[in-house]
């Protein structure tokens, strides 16, 4: 959702403008509709903002240029949720006086009652947005006499909902007042000389390692070089310690490919490899947890919850429990007179952020002894701070707003979890066990050699598909995650309506659609519903469906059945098709990132996506 990034220095040899606007656009990843910069010199701000992407900004207005002598600037990039993406209403918003500019993410949910009141007192407002009341009512506070920073205290005191905001005042030229409230929001430093602040840290990444993680309900005055924290509930000072960031900027950047998502895709061998490191005291104690509970929920969101129910059916097979999977939007509503308070709920969050995800399993956490066992690929995210248990993969950051290696990274942790599981209950030989754990270590040189032979066969395949806007991915078993996440991924970056669905069910009213030449993906691993499978392939041919297969390397008889195949390496006993989600899926990223090139469209920038969803 929005970005924010900002700067505040003491130092005369920086360009401002060009460093705000490289940072801001370091988070265009997050997804947006439209940018806008605010700086501040000789006690005026200098407003540049407009709707639409940076690049066609720049066309009309140069963003980056703001006075010489400006040694302050706050950037946004918006994405729309209370008025259309337009220049009225891109931040920065200001007070009726001009002189206090606020960038916002998250929501103020009683923005319209906030409003009412302002607009009867006398305050005039031009944009359709909720932010727009937060400058107003520091102004307000600042004329009952409250200096700058208490004056945004006391104006967030009467706002309710989620935020991350920053606030800048012609009269407090050497400061930036910057607050978080369930919106995530990191301040990056070199000391004595500049501050910056961002809602992700690639975005300050190339120009310092050193930051703060601002956590919820706090607040900032930022000065150039230094910074000093308040717990927004008290106004009293707090102390907080500098992180250093071990990860390089080159895990941020697109390192020779195309697009972020190519990248990531690619990296997927890597992050497997890295996250086959977790500690086994970790994954046992995930483990015993599970094997002691009596109920078991998993939720999550988009990907994650695809990966969730991929996992969750490879934890079933070695605990011998049924693992309930709900969306986290769903979590608290079907829940509601039903969770036991022994329960234990995986949450599965790449960013750890999903503001769902957390407001279900903050929910579940006001019933007594219920557990919480996390899996997300960003350490200290808001998510973490409600969990009784953390892993984080080890999947580095993802920028592209699709995920990919998030998703494989977060099957295979759900997987070693459940072999954990599996050695605990020894309801498997060691044997059998160990031949799981070559089959999953496997796992990234099978994606390696499927990634490096078959991008002519995708391509081919995307041209084959060209007119088709909606089609199925069908299968059965572990593997209809697999189909829901390849029709996600197309939906998102190549804006095609293609439905992942059940082979079976699809018999139950989706098979209407079938005319001839109507293209079906099938995703089948030769597992236990291999045979019925077969049988929804004829089913779907007999009707003249182009029936275009996913399958592993050896597989004779759907081969004969398919007008095309996408074969997936089987090393002998290497491969086990229980990890099929970690080894098929990549074949559908692929899929879905060569057609969104082929119709002409960025895959780094889907529209209205978003990165991290922080509004409900
Ligand atoms: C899809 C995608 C989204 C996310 C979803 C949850 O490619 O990225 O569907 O999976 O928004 O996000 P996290 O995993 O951060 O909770």
């Amino acid at each position: 959702m929005c970005g924010i990034f900002g700067i505040i220095t003491n130092q005369g040899n920086i360009s401002l403008g060009k460093v705000v606007l490289e940072g801001i656009k370091r988070l265009e990843y997050r997804g947006y509709d439209s940018c806008g910069i605010v700086s501040l010199s000789n006690s005026k701000l200098y407003i540049k903002k407009d709707s639409g992407k940076i690049e066609e900004i720049q066309k009309k207005i140069n963003l980056a240029d703001i006075p010489n002598d400006s040694k302050l600037a706050l950037a946004h990039t918006r994405w729309a949720t209370h008025g259309r993406p337009t220049r009225i209403n891109s931040h920065p918003h200001l007070d009726c006086s001009n002189k206090i500019a606020v960038v916002h993410n998250g929501i103020i949910e009683n923005f319209l009652e906030l409003r009412k009141n302002l607009s009867q007192k006398g305050h005039l407002f031009k944009s359709e947005t909720d932010t727009e009341v937060i400058p107003h009512l520091i102004e307000d506070k600042m004329e009952e006499g409250f200096n700058f920073k208490d004056s945004v205290v006391e104006a967030l005191k009467s706002c309710s909902g989620a935020y991350g905001l920053a606030v800048c005042h012609v009269d407090y030229p050497e400061s930036i007042i910057v607050v978080r409230k369930e919106s995530p929001l990191v301040i990056g430093i070199e000391e004595g000389k500049t501050t910056y602040l961002a809602s992700d840290i690639p975005a300050f990444l190339p120009l310092t390692r050193k930051c703060y993680i601002m956590e919820d309900d706090e607040l900032a005055v930022l000065k150039a070089g230094e910074v000093d924290f308040y717990d927004l509930n008290n106004n009293k000072k707090i102390e907080k310690e500098i992180q250093v960031i071990k990860w390089n900027i080159d895990a941020a950047e697109k390192g020779g490919y195309e697009h972020f998502m190519l990248k990531e895709i690619y990296e997927q061998p890597t992050a497997i490899k890295n996250t086959m490191k977790i500690s086994k005291d970790l994954l046992k104690s995930f483990a015993n947890t599970l094997w002691s509970a009596e109920n078991i929920y998993i939720t999550a969101a988009g990907t994650s919850y695809y990966a969730s129910l991929a996992g969750k059916f490879i934890i079933s097979k070695f605990l011998g429990k049924y693992i309930s999977p709900i969306e986290c939007s769903e979590f608290q509503t079907q829940l509601s007179n039903s969770l036991k308070s022994d329960s234990v709920i995986i949450a599965v969050s790449q960013s750890g952020e999903t503001i769902d995800t957390v407001e279900a399993i903050r929910w579940a956490k006001t019933k007594k002894n219920v557990k919480v066992l996390t899996i997300t690929n960003v350490v200290g995210s808001t998510l973490t701070r409600y969990s009784d248990k953390v892993i984080v993969t080890q999947a580095g950051p993802e920028i592209g707003v699709a995920a990919t290696k998030t998703y494989s990274t977060q099957v295979l942790t759900l997987a070693l979890i459940a072999l954990e599981i599996a050695k605990l209950r020894k309801v498997e030989s060691e044997s059998e066990i160990e031949k799981y754990e070559i089959a999953l270590r496997a796992t990234p040189q099978i994606i390696e050699n499927f990634l490096k032979n078959n991008v002519d066969l995708i391509k081919d395949i995307v041209e084959t598909l060209e007119q088709s806007a909606q089609f199925f991915f069908l299968a059965r078993g572990i593997s209809i995650a697999t189909a829901k996440e390849g029709g996600l991924k197309l939906k998102e970056v190549a804006c095609r309506f293609i439905e992942g669905y059940s082979a079976a069910h699809a018999k139950h009213g989706p098979i209407s659609l079938v005319r001839e030449g109507f293209p079906i993906i099938f995703i089948a691993p030769p597992d236990e519903t291999y045979q019925r499978l077969i049988g929804n392939i004829m089913e779907f041919k007999a009707r003249g469906g182009k029936i275009i297969s996913l399958i592993v390397e050896n597989d004779k008889t759907v081969l004969e059945l398919s007008d095309i195949t996408i074969k997936i390496p089987q090393p002998g006993d290497k491969y086990h098709n229980i990890f099929s989600p970690i080894t098929f899926t990549p074949a559908l990223q692929l899929l879905a990132y060569y057609t969104s090139l082929h119709h002409g469209l960025d895959p780094d920038k889907p529209l209205n996506l978003s990165k991290t969803v922080t509004v409900h």
